[in-house]
């Protein structure tokens, strides 16, 4: 069947993005999965050795890294376009990196003056452009970006079965190694710029550009982290002296981040070569910069002081590398959410995509047998080293994935698809908190229309900004999701017609359309729907025990 696809299948199945899933969490074939600090400390690695180049349109690949070559040997290179062309050149050696600063000149503008900021940032000129006959070897881009609607729907419907649709729909827009390497690089190109100020501290990328389920366009979370540098300096005091820094003391944690992300914020706009439209929101609940970076086109949010959030990266990680159900699953209920308008780039009263990770990781706790342990259960299985308290609040849980023992639920993604409709057209939000912790609904502690409690600050509620109708809207469209689900099943014998079917089904915008439409009636169809769902399934399990029986 998938012969009989367009070409466009062979190449989303080729080895390629299969190595970038890899790449995150180790290999999906049983090989062992790395940690989530062993990742970072790599990638972070990595990173400080690369160079971000831009080149002209037309280059000999081979002359570029014949030239770039003579400051150390290349481990990896690879070319992507973003507004003009672009390299990402990993040398061997740091040493490298310094080698070709120094015979870097900052260029001499004519009515213009450059800010002299020497960064890892380069614009490759050619002294005389390369002529027509010269090897003009084709350069292969590397894409950045998801897949457009049109491939996905083809994608989607040359499928062989629901769990191949969604694992399809996993492949095509989980973010590929190279895009994996471009944001950490990002991250270590501003940690340069803070260093200005902080030298030794560290940029860390966090939320869904390192969690296992971030999707190619998302955005680059990243914290300043200055915490690092007091670890260095916890030498074990010598006699009878201690040494401290003077410093300036302001009122209070948050005041402190505030002043650092406001000179952070100043010297990016000021130095940072190719960060763009940077904006200080300094007075939301976590102070943060918000820039481009014209480069990457990564939309990046700095924030300082966040290492809860950190945390909370590596625990959605962890549940990602846990079953391989988990991040097919996430990936499509949060593409389903985003094709309704459930979820925005823009901030407001919707739904987050980190809301709808832990409200799947939440679900799949409380099937039967869980696919998922709880946090609680996570935290029985940790030892002295995975001990971790951060600003008063217990952040502890097990990091070596061979201690947690393998689901014993072998329910296919089309099921779980159905029935994380279903449970969620029917939660009783009214009553009713999220709460991954223990892995049981809890009573709403208060009275914001969807409560899902922070697995780490407790008192929090990660979704305080949903309001009353984009909490109705999304339990509408899970509704009317499950139906079509449920419909698809008895029709299953008669003949397909060629009509998007499955996931496909559930993206297409017009079910949303409808419900806009019958706006008026949608509570009503909401209950009608919910009440022709039940009837389904009795006759269904009567049928079933008639045949069983
Ligand atoms: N976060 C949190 N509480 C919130 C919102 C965010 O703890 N109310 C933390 C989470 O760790 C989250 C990270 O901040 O992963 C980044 O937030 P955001 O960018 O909103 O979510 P992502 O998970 O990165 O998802 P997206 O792909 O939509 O950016
Ligand atoms: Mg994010």
């Amino acid at each position: 069947r998938l012969l009989s696809c367009p070409g466009t299948v062979a190449a989303a199945l080729g080895t390629e993005e299969q190595s970038s899933g890899s790449a995150e969490t180790g290999s999906e074939d049983g090989a062992p999965k790395k940690r989530f600090s062993e990742v970072q400390k790599e990638r972070r690695e990595q990173a400080q050795r690369t160079v971000l180049i831009h080149c002209p349109n037309k280059i000999s690949e081979k002359k570029f890294l014949k030239y770039l070559s003579q400051h150390g040997s290349i481990n990896n290179h690879f070319f992507y376009e973003s507004f003009g062309l672009y390299a990402v050149v990993e040398f061997s050696q740091k040493e490298s990196v310094a080698s070709l600063q120094k015979v870097t000149r900052t260029p001499s503008l004519g009515t213009e003056a450059a800010i002299p900021f020497r960064s890892r940032y380069f614009n490759l000129k050619l002294k005389t452009p390369l002529n027509q006959t010269s090897e003009q070897s084709s350069i292969q881009c590397r894409n950045q970006s998801s897949p457009s609607s049109k491939k996905l729907f083809e994608l989607l419907c040359c499928a062989e079965s629901v769990d191949d649709q969604l694992n399809t729909l996993l492949r095509e827009f989980q973010l590929t190694e190279e895009n994996t390497k471009l944001r950490y690089l990002t991250c270590s190109l501003i940690e340069d710029v803070a260093a200005a100020y902080f030298p030794d501290c560290t940029v860390r990328p966090f939320g869904s550009s390192v969690n296992s389920f971030g999707k190619l366009g998302c955005d680059l979370d990243m914290f300043l982290d200055l915490d690092e540098i007091e670890k260095f300096g916890t030498h074990k005091a010598s006699g009878n002296f201690l040494m401290e820094f003077q410093v300036k003391n302001v009122p209070s944690e948050r005041i402190a981040t505030q002043k650092i992300l406001s000179v952070i914020g100043e010297c990016l706009e000021h130095f940072g070569p190719g960060c763009v439209g940077v904006q200080k929101i300094l007075n939301a609940r976590c102070p943060l910069v918000r820039f481009s970076h014209q480069a990457s086109g990564f939309q990046c949010d700095l924030t300082a002081n966040n290492r809860i959030a950190l945390k909370s990266s590596e625990l959605l990680y962890i549940y990602g590398a846990l079953d391989s159900r988990v991040r097919a699953l996430v990936f499509s209920i949060r593409c389903w959410a985003r094709a309704h308008s459930l979820t925005s780039s823009i901030p407001g009263a919707w739904i987050t995509n980190f809301s709808l990770t832990v409200m799947v990781i939440f679900f799949l706790q409380r099937r039967s047998p869980p696919i998922l342990p709880t946090l609680d259960y996570l935290k029985t299985l940790a030892d002295a080293e995975d001990k971790c308290l951060i600003e008063g609040h217990n952040c502890t849980f097990v990091r070596d994935f061979n201690r947690i023992k393998p689901s014993g639920n072998a329910e296919t993604l089309e099921l779980l698809l159905k029935e994380f409709f279903e449970y969620f057209g029917n939660f009783a939000f009214n009553k009713n908190s999220i709460n991954i912790r223990q892995g049981r609904e809890q009573n709403k502690p208060e009275s914001s229309p969807l409560h899902i409690q922070n697995p780490f600050e407790t008192s929090l509620n990660i979704s305080k900004n949903v309001s009353q109708s984009q909490l109705q809207k999304f339990i509408d469209l899970a509704r009317e999701s499950a139906w079509i689900l449920h419909q698809e099943d008895k029709d299953r014998l008669s003949p397909s017609n060629n009509q998007p079917w499955g996931l496909a089904a559930l993206l297409l915008p017009s079910v949303a359309n409808s419900m806009s439409l019958a706006k008026k009636k949608k509570k009503t169809s909401s209950e009608r729907i919910k009440n022709l769902l039940e009837s389904i399934k009795s006759s269904s399990t009567e049928n079933s025990t008639a045949t069983n029986g």
